[in-house]
């Protein structure tokens, strides 16, 4: 069942008329929340962003965050699996064709879930491809935009050779995955670009950074040259969908050994221990709305 307007339907009655903004402009917003265990992960951090995104193409928040979170309970509770991703959609609503935003116009708000599957055990245990290109997207890249055609083009590039991911580079320097954040590994440093327009906060990207601070894992958050991205030692990929993986050919060309490293080993066995205890509940502060 998905979430439409106030309703709750099953996805084939689902229907939005063709002058919204989203389908005449990709004038909106979304978000992808992975959910354990019927526990939506990470949810403050998720609607913080959500509300960042918002601010950012200047849309209200239709809903406050106890709404949030009872709604997407309801979403959970009425979709199959223990282990779901939520996918939140907003835009500026239905309206005459016109750039300009219109008036009194409610949004549109569309919410599904879909079964969250890990990635590929073979994938993690012998690593996966990736190419680079050009990063030609805007420069808001922060603001999670449903307008992803920049985003489509350049993962399609990695499909067409049977990568998984494109890894940008703009001006010389890494910024992220076309969806995905991306690390990288060098005698022994987990190095991640820092946070800018350039990219998206990836909430996976913090998780990261912050086990590695408490488990005493050297890391430095800085702007990555490409020749470190080639030359790097490991290069890691995360996201809401993939959690960590090791990519271990770029361009063709080995990343190391070629092999899923030590830094990934560790990485994954600490985020898959931090999902654990995310599940029992143990974990307070942000977590808790
Ligand atoms: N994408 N960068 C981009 C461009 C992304 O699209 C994503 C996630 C990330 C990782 O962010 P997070 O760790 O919060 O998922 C970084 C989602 C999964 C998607 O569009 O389906």
């Amino acid at each position: 069942m998905i979430y439409l307007n106030g309703k709750f339907m099953p996805i084939e009655e689902a229907c939005v008329p063709v002058l919204d903004r989203g389908f005449i402009f990709g004038d909106g917003i979304y978000e992808v929340i992975p959910v354990y265990s019927r526990n939506p992960f990470r949810l403050a951090e998720h609607l913080n962003r959500l509300q960042h995104s918002l601010d950012g193409i200047r849309l209200k928040n239709p809903f406050s965050d106890t709404d949030w979170k009872n709604l997407l309970e309801q979403v959970i509770a009425k979709n199959e699996g223990e282990d779901q991703y939520l996918y939140l959609h907003i835009t500026r609503g239905v309206a005459k064709r016109d750039h300009a935003f219109p008036a009194n116009v409610p949004p549109t708000v569309f919410i599904m879930s879909n079964p969250l599957l890990p990635p590929p055990a073979e994938l993690l245990v012998s690593g996966a491809s990736a190419i680079t290109a050009t990063d030609n997207r805007w420069i808001r890249c922060d603001v999670k935009a449903i307008s992803l055609l920049p985003n489509v083009l350049l993962r399609q590039l990695a499909v067409d050779v049977h990568a998984i991911e494109t890894i940008l580079i703009r001006d010389g320097f890494l910024t992220e995955g076309a969806a995905s954040n991306i690390f990288v590994v060098k005698d022994k440093m987990l190095l991640a670009p820092p946070k800018s327009h350039l990219m998206l906060p990836g909430i996976t990207y913090d998780v990261v950074l912050e086990l590695a601070a408490t488990n005493r894992i050297a890391h430095e958050v800085r702007e990555i040259s490409e020749t470190e991205i080639r030359t790097a030692d490991e290069i890691l990929l995360t996201s809401s969908t993939k959690e960590i993986m090791p990519i271990t050919f770029l361009d063709n060309n080995s990343v190391g050994s070629g092999k899923p490293g030590a830094m990934f080993t560790q990485l994954h066995t600490l985020y898959q221990q931090y999902k654990a205890t995310h599940m029992r509940g143990n974990i307070s502060g942000t977590e808790v709305l």
